[in-house]
């Protein structure tokens, strides 16, 4: 391994697991800025099961309960209820209130490394388990870009990447302001909380706008993108620098939420796809994230800008389940321990995934058989939630040679699952 490389070199296509700097790859070996009590490997922990808490028990904490198990490692989430995704199916699992700081740092006390399914984790807490020595990976500082889309857009355009135009919003003056510069529509977005394109707002006029304002959110005004398509580039990074970068997928999003992930993004130029994972990978060590980085892309005429940031397994990753050498959740767990990282590489041709949207009727199982039966090849994903309509309760996979054959595959098994019937063309 090349100790001399600079963290984080960029990509070669091709050549997807970049740099590791000194440092070793030991769990818990510590970096500047980490609390040295709560990243040392003691000899205890040495010849134990790590111990890795992941803060909420969505369907993220739920799909990282198999890596865990394959990799000898104890996963323990914290969980609000124990009818919750990942609860009802991880060995360990501590019930409190994420936003409880007495919880949190009984949870994280028992953790060597903690983490997260969610970015609605108060930053002064997070901050609070750093304190109190924890290792906490990613850190409250780059967690920080995730949960502050202002303080996102301004640290990002400083470091040069190009996102779209924006303003802070104290007024209505300040939309009208942005709106005269980019032309209507404008897009409102609450600074943080939202999720699924809760808190994005797209206002054809200043009276559409006025009605969010009244919401009484603190909000950004930002251009309206009239992008050609959404672009997805998702990296590990490890707390010794050592990054890996998944091939660049195309995601498509209704409504504000992602219905599918096309992996790899098909009639992509090499050199397109070398900027976003140099992108992706660059932007992780700038900010000092540890475990994953989803970089959410816009592909314009003039070239890609950075929609939003993820720090945590994401949507735009689960084909890497069964369409990758190593699954993001894999890696996650590899990039937060500060193991080598694994092979992000394609482990097919490509790769459709597609969410299942819960629809009128909530009876899933029922509708399992035929999927199974009538494409056995497809691979699907229940997350054990109550359905209900328009909610993520699951997503299908499908891989194979021709991108065109395996969406198709792919959708019609979701169709299937949420509504009874095999629809291939736009999504409901
Ligand atoms: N400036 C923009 N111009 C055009 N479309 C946009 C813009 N910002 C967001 N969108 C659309 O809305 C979707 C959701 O926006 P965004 O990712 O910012 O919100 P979110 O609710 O935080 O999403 P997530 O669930 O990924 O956290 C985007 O994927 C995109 O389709
Ligand atoms: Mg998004």
């Amino acid at each position: 391994m090349d100790t001399k490389k600079p963290q984080s070199a960029p990509a070669a296509v091709g050549d997807p697991i970049v740099a590791a700097s000194a440092g070793g790859f030991q769990a818990g070996a510590s970096r500047a800025g980490e609390s040295a009590a709560g990243a040392q490997v003691t000899a205890q922990q040495a010849v134990r099961s790590p111990i890795v808490g992941m803060i909420g028990a969505g369907q993220l904490a739920r799909m990282t309960v198999g890596p865990a198990a394959e990799l000898g490692i104890h996963f323990r989430v914290l969980a609000a209820a124990p009818d919750e995704s990942a609860a009802q199916v991880a060995a360990d699992v501590a019930l409190g209130d994420y936003r409880s700081p007495e919880d949190l740092l009984a949870f994280a006390a028992g953790c060597d490394v903690v983490t997260f399914d969610h970015e609605h984790v108060p930053g002064s807490l997070i901050e609070a388990m750093e304190e109190a020595g924890r290792a906490v990976r990613p850190g409250s500082r780059p967690l920080h870009y995730t949960q502050d889309k202002q303080a996102m857009r301004e640290r990002l355009a400083g470091l040069g990447y190009r996102c779209p135009r924006f303003q802070a919003v104290e007024g209505p003056e300040d939309v009208s302001n942005l709106a005269r510069l980019t032309g209507w529509p404008v897009v409102l977005k609450a600074v943080s909380g939202g999720y699924d394109g809760r808190g994005v707002w797209v206002c054809g006029d200043m009276a559409e706008a006025s009605v969010v304002l009244g919401h009484g959110l603190q909000l950004i005004a930002e251009e309206y993108v009239r992008f050609d398509r959404e672009l997805a580039i998702l990296v590990a990074r490890s707390p010794a620098g050592q990054g890996a970068a998944y091939p660049v997928v195309q995601t498509v999003q209704q409504d504000g939420i992602c219905r599918e992930v096309l992996a790899p993004a098909p009639d992509l130029t090499l050199a397109k796809a070398a900027e976003a994972q140099r992108l992706g990978l660059d932007i992780a060590a700038a900010l000092g994230v540890t475990g994953l980085l989803a970089v959410e892309l816009f592909d314009t005429e003039d070239g890609l800008l950075v929609n939003e940031l993820a720090m945590r397994p994401h949507n735009s990753g689960h084909w890497t389940i069964e369409g990758a050498v190593t699954s993001q959740f894999e890696q996650h767990l590899r990039a937060v321990l500060n193991l080598p990282l694994g092979s992000p590489s394609l482990a097919t041709r490509c790769a459709v995934m597609v969410n299942v949207l819960g629809g009128e009727d909530p009876d899933l199982r029922s509708r399992l058989t035929h999927v199974m039966a009538a494409d056995p090849g497809i691979k699907v994903h229940l997350y054990g939630k109550s359905v209900r309509p328009g909610r993520k309760v699951g997503h299908v996979t499908a891989l194979g040679r021709d991108l065109g054959h395996v969406r198709d595959r792919a959708r019609r098994a979701a169709s299937y699952l949420a509504w009874g019937t095999e629809e291939t063309g736009e999504y409901r």
